[in-house]
Order: C-alpha cells, then structure tokens, then sequence
C-alpha cells in the first residue's frame, strides 16, 4: 500500500487546487472520490447495504478508509509499511495471525483519533480489527488482511488517583506494566495472571489472583469510554444513561465498540517490598493428574475462603509482594499458533476426570504431529465471585453455583503456520465428548472461536437487546471477526 502516503498528498494538493472551484472526482483504488471545496465525498455503501459487504472491494474499501484517516488525523498514525508496521504486524502472541497484511494500521494517541477512524470505516464499509495485548488464541480477532488495524501499541499509561482511588488503564498497557506504574502507591489494577497479557482481558471478563475477593477483573470497572461503530464516543458508568453499555462491555468482548480508556477500582495490595503474600507455582509430574483433578474438583465444591486462589501450575512457594506475584508467568512466549478452547464444569470429581481423559486422547492424537503441547487449565470460579465486587452486574449473570473454568490451551508445532482443520474437528469433539455444564458461562477469553460463549450467559437476552440497541445494523458482526452469538 505505498500509494497511501502520496495519495493523502495528491488529496490535499487536489484540495489546495479545487478549493474554489468546481467538483472533482479522482479514483483511489477503483473508487470514486469527489472533491468539492473542502468536502470529501466517497459512495456509502455500510449503510445502504447492511448485508455488510462493500459494493467496492474490500481492499479498495479499506484502502480508501486509511486514505482518509490519514487526512483527517495526519501520516504520522497511519501506516501501511514500515517498521512500526512490521513490528506490530508481527507481534501477535498466536504466530497464526502473524502472517496478516493489514491495509494500514492506525495507531492512535486518543478517543478522537479512533473516532476518526472508525467513522472512515463505517462510511466505506471497511473490514477492521483491534489489537490491545496481541494474546487473542483466535484467528484473526486481532489481525486483519485487506482491513484496517487498529494497533493501541501507543496508548500504553497507567495513572493512579489517590483521590478517587482510581487507576487509570489505556488500552495498550500489559497488565504486568500496570502493576510496574502503581506499585509505589501500594495498589494495583485486578487484571490479569500473565504479565505480557493486555486489556482486551477484561472485555471478556478477566480472572486474576483476586478474583474470588473482588470478583472478575472487568466488575472493577469504574468507568469506560467507549467509540461505536459509528465514531460516536460514549463515557459509559453504572449510573449513567449508558449502563446497559457498561454492563454488556464487561463481558461481550469485542462487540459492543472500541474502549479507548478504562478507569478501575484499585486494590490496596502494597507496594513491592511488602512481601506480605505467599504464593508460587507449584510443577507436579503427569502421574499426578487424577490426584490434582480430584482435588480441584473437591476444592471447586468446598472453598469458602475469598482469599484463596488456584494459579494455573515454578519452583517456589514463598512469602512474595503482590508486585512479584504479578510477574510470577510472563505469558510472552512467541512463535507458535495457539489455540483455546473452554468448558464449565459443576460435579464432582469424576465429570472433571472425564474432561481430562477425553482431552488427553484429543490431544495424544495431534501430538507431536501438529501440536507441541497442550495444557488443561482448571480456574475455580466460585460462586461468590459475582456478588465479590459490587460493582454492578457483568455481561455474563450469575450461574449461582461454584463452577470449574476449564482452559484447553493448544500450542502448535513451529512449523505449523496455520489452523489444520483436522485438529479443528478433534477439539470439537471433545467439546461435544465433554460437555459444558448448561446453565454456566463459558468464559470467552478461553473459548473456541466455534464455541457460543455468550448463549451460555444467564444475562444473553439482555446481551442481544443491548446489542441490537448499540449496532443495529450489526456492522461490527459483519466487518470484524470475534465470538459468535449477536
Ligand atoms: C499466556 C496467557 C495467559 C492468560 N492468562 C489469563 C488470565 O490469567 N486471566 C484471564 O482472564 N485471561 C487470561 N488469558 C486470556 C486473555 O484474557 C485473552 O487472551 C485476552 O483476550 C487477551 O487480551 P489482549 O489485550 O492481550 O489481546 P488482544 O488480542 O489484543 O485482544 C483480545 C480481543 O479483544 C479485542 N480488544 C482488545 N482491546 C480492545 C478494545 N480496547 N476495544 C475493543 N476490542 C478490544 C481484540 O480485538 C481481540 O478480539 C491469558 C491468555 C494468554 C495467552
Ligand atoms: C480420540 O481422539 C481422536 C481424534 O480427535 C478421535 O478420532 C477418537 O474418536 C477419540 N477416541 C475416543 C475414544 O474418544
């Protein structure tokens, strides 16, 4: 896409030229462009066809949308190539997107800039995608070819409000740099487990170590501003007038608009010298499985401590600050396709040995062939969890009952570099040989792009409601790839 930078200078010197005088029409990628004083016009066509494909090509339609962006906001945060470009491009934690050419990628310093570009994309019907953290396991849900990106790699601050108690998140931040910025406050952010992980954590809902204390990490959203499809900015609470907004962000991942500022309810955890928490990982050998799927089970029925925690499986346990805690998995391993899957589980100990025995075929049978490794990663959801921070309701609703979150977590061989359907059909089996209990969440940030997390939520009707009400002509559904279900 070289031309883009010499055509936002043939645009303005068109402009410069045709100020006064009559319209003028050039072509961009095949598409009809006219010039008229100061006014750009380019055709319509998100809305006049809400099947949401162009009438133009794709690539044109994006190709257009970056143009424009460009003009509007300046060259300096739209880039079609480059080493920013490349950096960004490739960074993606699944190595299965890594291999996307954006149109451009658009990387924005404000609410304005992303208003900007996402009134370009709406206008031209544009395919676009969001990339926080880059630790989506799906296939394209933060990469995008003959699109617009969408990159938050230059919004990264974290601020911390003693006044209002209130940490402020920009979307680039890694929940490891967050707990860095606010350490020396005594407080931290409830985000993630993995340090190298991002915000996009808490659309989906988020568990942290604290979860059972203070609830999922998105419930501990004060407030957001959020950009919709159109370019409209929203400041959404759980007292104003977008509630219903607020409650589906917390959950309804990447559907319900483009949050450019996240505004949290700190945790008082100290500072980096109090090492005033015990923790660790703790690595048992495979022999172990069915004793430590047991105990989960058991610990899962029986826990009433809000201050317990299971982290997923190093070397020591010890006395530890929360700060250490925070960096305890850094999750930023690259250069493998990775794959999640989910299910939710209420029984007993041996509906959870069941799960792990038919994930231990499913996986015994891609593995070394196309998998590497493959973990099974059991998060006690315990009932409690959802009245944990008052904060309101969250985009999923209460099951009622103390649950086990099941992660399939799938890492593929290197030299694997791209989904094979084979093991595509494999995971679905399982998640049919072991079924998710009905009437429990399945958490979406864990889910298979196959899997229909939000159908699974007691709160869906609401989720639908609110959807219809935000995008009625479901433009993000069409032009942006995320979970199913709206
Ligand atoms: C190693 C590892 C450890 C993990 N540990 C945990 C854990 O402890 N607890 C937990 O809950 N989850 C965990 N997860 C899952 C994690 O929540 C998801 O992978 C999450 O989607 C990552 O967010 P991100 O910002 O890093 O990724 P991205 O890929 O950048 O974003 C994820 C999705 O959210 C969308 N998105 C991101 N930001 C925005 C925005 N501002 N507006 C609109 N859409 C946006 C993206 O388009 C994409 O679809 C882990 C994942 C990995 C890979
Ligand atoms: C084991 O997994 C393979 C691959 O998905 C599948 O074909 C087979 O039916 C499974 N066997 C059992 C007993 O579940």
């Amino acid at each position: 896409m070289s031309f883009l930078h010499s055509f936002a200078l043939l645009l303005s010197l068109a402009l410069t030229a045709y100020a006064d005088s009559t319209p003028t029409t050039i072509t961009v990628a095949g598409v009809p462009i006219t010039i008229d004083g100061t006014t750009i016009s380019v055709p319509s066509s998100s809305t006049a066809d809400s099947a949401g494909l162009a009438s133009i090509p794709l690539a044109s339609a994006a190709a257009v949308a970056c143009a424009l962006t460009s003009l509007d906001i300046g060259s300096a945060y739209v880039e079609s190539s480059g080493s920013e470009y490349e950096s960004t491009v490739e960074n993606t934690w699944n190595l299965f997107n890594s291999f996307d050419s954006p149109s451009c990628i658009v990387y924005p310093e404000s609410s304005a800039h992303v208003q900007s570009a996402m009134k370009n994309i709406y206008r031209m019907g544009a395919k676009y995608a969001v990339q926080a953290g880059a630790h989506s396991a799906m296939v394209g849900w933060n990469s995008i070819t003959d699109g617009v990106l969408i990159s938050f790699a230059r919004m990264d601050t974290t601020t911390y409000n003693p006044t209002t108690d209130t940490i402020t998140v920009l979307p680039g931040v890694r929940w490891g740099e967050a707990a860095d910025a606010v350490q020396e406050f005594g407080v931290s952010a409830i985000g993630g487990r993995a340090s190298d992980v991002g915000t996009g954590l808490l659309l989906g809902g988020g568990i942290s170590f604290m979860s059972p204390l203070y609830g999922w990490s998105a419930d501990r959203i004060k407030e957001m501003d959020v950009v919709l499809v159109t370019g409209d900015l929203l400041t959404v609470s759980a007292t104003n007038q977008y509630a219903d907004l607020f409650q589906a962000l917390k959950g309804g991942a990447n559907r319900f608009g483009i949050v450019t500022r996240y505004g949290l309810h700190a945790a008082h955890t100290g500072t980096k010298d109090d090492k005033e928490w015990f923790g660790g990982v703790i690595s048992y050998p495979g022999s172990a499985a069915q004793a430590l799927s047991d105990a989960s089970a058991k610990y899962i029925r029986e826990t009433t401590d809000p201050k317990a925690a299971i982290p997923s499986t190093s070397q020591t346990l010890s006395p530890l600050s929360y700060h250490d805690i925070s960096h305890l998995i850094p999750g930023d391993a690259r250069g493998s396709g990775q794959q999640f899957g989910a299910s939710s589980i209420v029984g007993d100990e041996a509906l959870y040995w069941d799960a792990y025995t038919h994930f231990r075929n499913f996986s015994n049978a891609f593995t070394p062939t196309s998998l590497a490794s493959s973990f099974f990663i059991l998060s006690p959801i315990p009932s409690f969890q959802w009245s944990a921070s008052g904060g309101g309701e969250n985009a999923m609703g209460s099951p009622g009952v103390s649950y086990g979150a099941i992660n399939y977590w799938l890492i593929y061989q290197p030299t694997v570099k791209s989904k094979p359907q084979a093991v595509q059909e494999g995971f679905e089996l399982l998640f049919q040989q072991a079924p998710s209990t009905p009437g429990v969440p399945l958490y979406v940030n864990e889910a298979d792009a196959s899997q229909n997390s939000f159908a699974t939520y007691p709160n869906y009707a609401k989720l639908q409601a609110t959807y219809a009400k935000y995008d009625p002509l479901r433009f993000n559904v069409l032009h942006t790839e995320g979970p199913i279900g709206l």
